[in-house]
């Protein structure tokens, strides 16, 4: 599919699950949109095996976007990923991995990525309901379209994976980046809180308000403030002199 796209190009765009007739097309769009080879294994894979959820945005009955994500179990995550969610949460809890998402160069801007993104999430919340806490996905730290397009949509880094890619041999840095749902949260450190509460969510299904946890440690430390200011005033009440009156001084002149 090489079409020029046409500014309405969104409005006819239909979506429908991959099948295993898709996949000399789906290998010729990965090709041109990833620097990365896939064995054949992983296209019949994505086709066929029902733990993927593999959807192509079509345009004029051509592929012109797909994503493709697996939901799974916390403890399946990525080694180098295993500290994306708390310890927190039950081992039953899960994830959504993003395997890959692109969009024909000709389409891209058009909504087309941000529609199979936002499927994703709504096959989350309608098969996954609330016991997927997050959703993560590898990129290049040079993908900077990929990073911005993630970025915009509330997905924050998380890891700093050097040598991640092997790509033509040669090896290449990645990032491991995460959008955190239904009150999913990573381990919490000193920062955490901070970080979390500097970001704005714009998603309703999104964590959008702070845990229980960030409103207690809020309210004992402005407990411990006020205790310090409080203390502070008794101390200068202590020691407070009155000045001598203007009108006294006056009298003395
Ligand atoms: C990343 C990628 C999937 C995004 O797909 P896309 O279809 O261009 O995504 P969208 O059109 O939904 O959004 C892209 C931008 O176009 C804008 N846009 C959407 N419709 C638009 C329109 N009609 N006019 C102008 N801009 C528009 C969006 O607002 C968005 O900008 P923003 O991120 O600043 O908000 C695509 O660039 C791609 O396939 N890249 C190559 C493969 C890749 O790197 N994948 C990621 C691997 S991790």
């Amino acid at each position: 599919m090489s079409d020029v796209a046409p500014p309405t190009a969104l409005s006819e765009v239909q979506l429908r699950f991959l099948c295993q007739d898709d996949i000399e097309n789906v290998k010729q769009l990965c090709s041109d949109w990833f620097p990365i080879e896939y064995p054949d294994s992983w296209y019949q894979d994505i086709t066929s095996n029902k733990k993927f959820f593999s959807l192509a945005a079509t345009f004029r009955g051509g592929i012109v976007g797909m994503i493709v994500a697996e939901i799974k179990g916390r403890t399946k995550v990525h080694k180098e990923d295993g500290d994306i969610l708390s310890s927190s949460f039950p081992v039953d809890t899960q994830v959504a991995y993003i395997l890959s998402l692109g969009v024909v160069k000709e389409f891209r801007k058009h909504g087309i990525g941000s529609l199979l993104l936002d499927s994703l999430k709504e096959h989350i919340s309608t098969t996954a309901q609330d016991h997927c806490k997050a959703i993560y996905l590898h990129v290049l730290t040079t993908n900077n379209t990929a990073i911005h397009f993630y970025e915009n949509r509330d997905f924050r880094q998380h890891h700093y994976l050097p040598y991640y890619y092997s790509i033509r041999g040669v090896l290449k840095d990645g990032f491991t980046y995460v959008l955190y749902i239904n009150g999913g949260h990573p381990p919490w450190t000193i920062l955490y809180p901070f970080e979390k509460a500097n970001k704005t969510q714009t998603n309703t299904s999104v964590e959008a308000f702070p845990s229980p946890h960030f409103i207690l440690f809020l309210i004992f430390y402005v407990l411990s403030l006020s205790r310090v200011k409080l203390g502070s005033h008794r101390a200068q009440q202590r020691t407070f002199k009155p000045p001598i009156p203007m009108k006294s001084l006056c009298r003395r002149v």
